[in-house]
């Protein structure tokens, strides 16, 4: 790494894409993560393949997740490569920005096609990423031998020119949000929130943090009502390390696939702490009536279950037909019998009934969970976060009438934006003096901003969980 901006500011980490120079530990992680290449020469493509057709559809509107999951089921061939093309789809998509900046400098084509495109994006990515550790030649023959046959001659020119770019060239004479932004993989407009709302020192290290772990909890309604590990999860235990704050809970180490083999069985759920967290400040207890609003795919309908131990009612509203399709398998899956779906929009219920406890987990912005969605950071907007914040709010106020006495409401979102949270809540309680919020999870998390410190706040880089935001609120006469 030459001598460069970031010296003046050690607390931030160069642009990506070069850190292979550096090797900070998260990059090495990264790259063990992405370097499992497949073991024989004979399908030394079959990931790049793969995550190359996922990348086109992920151009196309589905999520990175999906768009491998869809990849992989048109070619049976390519189902044993998919957690390697997930990976490379999830880092090209994630650091598309300072990609795309390489593709227009090595093939200036004002009309690339998305074909084109797809393919220099995930060749740079995987020439940057993986190409320093000695591999160059295997990935430069796997590339060739997915590229359409009429890209080849512009793949062999890309591939040439793409060694010769110095990465710390970008962020000369750039401002110092633009500069974090290309150095994090952000938008400028969310970088200059950040900036505002959380101080720069904060924001740096919020933007910059990479890997949470993934988090399983015991299923008690298939443990006997236990949260101990069930005897089948046994053979697993030295893969998965206690959460001492929150029992029957556990952080996966390594790969995720050697527990798919347990996954039909329901002994466990894989659901973020902090969603987790949210469900258990709500505090439902056996013989509740619980509305769950925006339920699908129906992790917070199975945990509530769980601590409802299978007594009381659960009305599950989602508007997704296809989302409740998921919830149904869930709560299926993990033995729920108390809840009931219900295909209905949020803002025009027509329920009378009143409920214990009505849930509402809203859409929202995602700002919480970029890492799993990368592909949301280049979608949205300051406007994207107003239009939310409207439609939550309008969320809450269907849910206000469906509150029994002395009810409550749990708020949550994956977001950390404050109009997407104390805003709505406080805008809230001012037009509904009727409720109250209620202090909630005090071990754990941050205080709500703007006063509002009985509501929780979650950020990746100080909690390891999603960025999550939580509030509690009583019904008081
Ligand atoms: C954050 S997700 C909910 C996640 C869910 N609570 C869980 O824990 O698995 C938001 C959900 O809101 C639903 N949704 C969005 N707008 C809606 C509306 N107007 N009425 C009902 N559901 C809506 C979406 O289909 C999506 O499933």
């Amino acid at each position: 790494m030459p001598a460069s901006a970031y010296e003046q500011r050690p607390n931030l980490r160069p642009v990506n894409l070069a850190r292979d120079k550096v090797g900070s530990t998260n990059d090495r992680q990264k790259s063990k993560r992405v370097e499992r290449l497949p073991a024989s020469d004979s399908d030394h493509s079959s990931h790049f393949r793969l995550a190359y057709r996922a990348l086109l559809l992920v151009t196309a509107g589905a999520s990175e997740r999906d768009a491998v999951q869809r990849a992989a089921a048109s070619d049976p061939r390519l189902t044993s490569v998919k957690r390697e093309a997930l990976a490379l789809v999830l880092g090209t998509v994630s650091e598309q920005d300072v990609i795309d900046i390489l593709v227009r400098n090595g093939h200036p084509d004002e009309k690339m096609g998305m074909t084109t495109r797809c393919l220099f994006r995930l060749t740079t990515y995987a020439m940057l990423r993986l190409g320093a550790k000695g591999q160059t030649r295997r990935i430069e023959h796997g590339l060739r031998a997915i590229a359409p046959i009429e890209l080849l001659p512009k793949l062999e020119f890309f591939l040439g020119t793409l060694p010769a770019f110095d990465t710390t060239q970008m962020l000369y004479g750039l401002r110092d949000s633009e500069r974090v932004a290309l150095q994090t993989h952000h938008p400028v407009w969310w970088v200059n929130y950040c900036f505002r709302v959380f101080g720069r020192a904060e924001a740096v290290e919020l933007l910059s943090s990479r890997t949470r772990p993934r988090y399983l909890r015991v299923n008690s309604l298939k443990n006997r009502g236990k949260t101990t590990l069930p005897k089948e999860l046994g053979v697993l235990a030295e893969r998965l390390t206690k959460v001492p704050s929150t029992p029957g809970v556990y952080t996966v180490v390594g790969s995720l696939s050697d527990f798919a083999g347990f996954f039909s069985s329901g002994s466990f759920q894989m659901q973020d702490l902090a969603s987790f967290l949210a469900v258990k400040s709500g505090a439902p207890v056996p013989g509740e009536k619980v509305l769950d609003l925006c339920a699908a795919p129906g992790a917070k309908t199975a945990a509530i279950a769980q601590l409802m131990r299978n007594r009381g009612s659960i009305v599950s509203v989602d508007y997704s037909s296809r989302r409740m399709k998921g919830w149904r398998r869930e709560v299926q899956r993990l033995g729920v019998k108390i809840a009931e779906p219900m295909i209905s929009d949020v803002s025009c219920l027509g329920l009378r009934d009143s409920f214990d406890l009505v849930v509402i987990d809203p859409p929202c912005t995602g700002t919480g969970v970029f890492d799993r969605n990368p592909r949301m950071k280049w979608h949205l907007s300051p406007q994207s976060v107003a239009r939310y914040s409207i439609l939550q709010h309008h969320f809450l106020e269907s849910a206000a009438s469906l509150v029994g006495e002395r009810g409550r409401i749990l708020y949550c979102t994956c977001t950390l934006t404050v109009e997407e949270n104390e805003n709505v809540i406080s805008a809230f309680l001012k037009s509904h003096p009727e409720f109250e919020t209620r202090p909630i999870l005090e071990q754990y998390g941050s205080p709500g901003l703007l006063g509002l410190a009985d509501c929780r706040r979650f950020y990746p880089h100080r909690d390891r969980t999603a960025g999550y935001f939580i509030a509690g609120m009583q019904r008081t006469n």
